[in-house]
């Protein structure tokens, strides 16, 4: 039987967090046996802000460095590069003469990026539909993503049927797979964990490192139970477990953040070790990458091929 396919991308846009890990990439490891999976690095979304060669080199061959820690596995996993399949913004074009500026515009991130920036660029306006793009040419069953990412997925289902309602039946309307227990995952200040608020535990954090981290929770004294500290516990640890420890120590905030670090460090040293090890084996990355390439092209081109046919450019 054939197996269902698993799409999904991350940005090289530096330093995953444990935001990163519970709220996407834990999932991309737990179904890879389970379906056809397909993970791709989103270079050129990270584009937009990320406009440094040196550094985009780097974070690339960083993402798949992570992947390979946290257990991915190249035999079973097609890992890409988005800008090595140049079908993604060549489909990108042929969506974006069935979108509306309109609906584009109720996007969240562009709506964010307008209330901190006077002139957008066009790329972050266009944002959803390159990643509908990225998700259709694949036909995904599902598409793993923490909860921002939801009303890029659903974007992706409005523009295939769009397409499909258009020229045809063409598209495989995806589903998000968004875990609840960790579909926004808080840092250390109580709001959502990410790169850009400063708030994030690294995934892949020396010690010294995770210490000053958890060292700087918010903690709310209004409650014996520190609300910030327990919500990063309970990553790690399941409530039964952690209730009666947090409940002992009640008001102690300093030994339950101890614990925190203790914990956090049980988890993460395997994957910082295992990281390492794979820095040492560049080649193997981009043997990786190359792969993955030939494999994906595949699947996008003949994808692409039913498209151009479908809107009539192949004569
Ligand atoms: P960041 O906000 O830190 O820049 P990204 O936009 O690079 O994170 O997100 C990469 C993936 O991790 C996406 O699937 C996103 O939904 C998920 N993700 C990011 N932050 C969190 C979080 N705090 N909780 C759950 N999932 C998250
Ligand atoms: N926008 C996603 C993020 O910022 C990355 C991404 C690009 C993606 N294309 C995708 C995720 C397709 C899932 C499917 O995290």
């Amino acid at each position: 039987m054939l197996k269902k396919v698993l799409l999904s991308g991350l940005q090289p846009s530096g330093k995953p967090h444990i935001g990163n890990y519970f709220g996407a990439m834990k999932q991309f490891v737990d179904l890879q046996n389970e379906y056809d999976s397909y993970l791709f690095i989103a270079d050129y979304h990270a584009l937009h802000s990320l406009q440094n060669p040196m550094e985009m080199r780097e974070n690339i061959i960083g993402v798949v460095l992570d992947y390979l820690a946290i257990g991915i596995d190249p035999k079973k996993v097609t890992l890409f590069q988005q800008s090595d399949i140049s079908e993604h913004t060549e489909l990108c074009w042929i969506f974006d003469t069935i979108t509306t500026m309109p609906y584009l515009a109720r996007a969240h991130a562009y709506k964010d990026a307008l209330a901190k920036d006077k002139e957008v660029d066009v790329g972050t306006f266009n944002y959803p539909i390159l990643m509908a793009a990225d998700i259709l040419l694949y036909s995904p069953d599902i598409v793993p993503v923490g909860a921002d990412q939801k009303q890029h997925v659903e974007i992706a289902r409005d523009t295939a049927q769009k397409f499909n309602n258009t020229f045809g039946e063409t598209f495989k309307l995806p589903e998000p797979f968004i875990k609840d227990e960790v579909a926004v995952v808080p840092g250390t200040d109580g709001k959502k964990m990410s790169k850009s608020y400063g708030n994030t535990i690294p995934l892949f954090a020396e010690y010294e490192e995770i210490k000053k981290c958890v060292m700087g929770i918010v903690t709310d004294s209004s409650t014996g139970i520190p609300k910030n500290v327990y919500a990063i516990h309970n990553l790690l640890r399941p409530a039964s477990e952690l209730l009666p420890i947090y409940k002992e120590k009640e008001g102690k905030y300093r030994e339950l953040k101890e614990l925190l670090v203790e914990d956090l460090e049980k988890f993460i040293a395997p994957l910082r070790e295992r990281r390492k090890k794979f820095e040492k084996n560049i080649p193997l990355v981009l043997e990786i990458l190359k792969n993955g390439a030939e494999a994906a092209k595949k699947v996008a081109s003949r994808k692409m091929n039913e498209v151009r046919e479908k809107i009539g450019v192949k004569v």
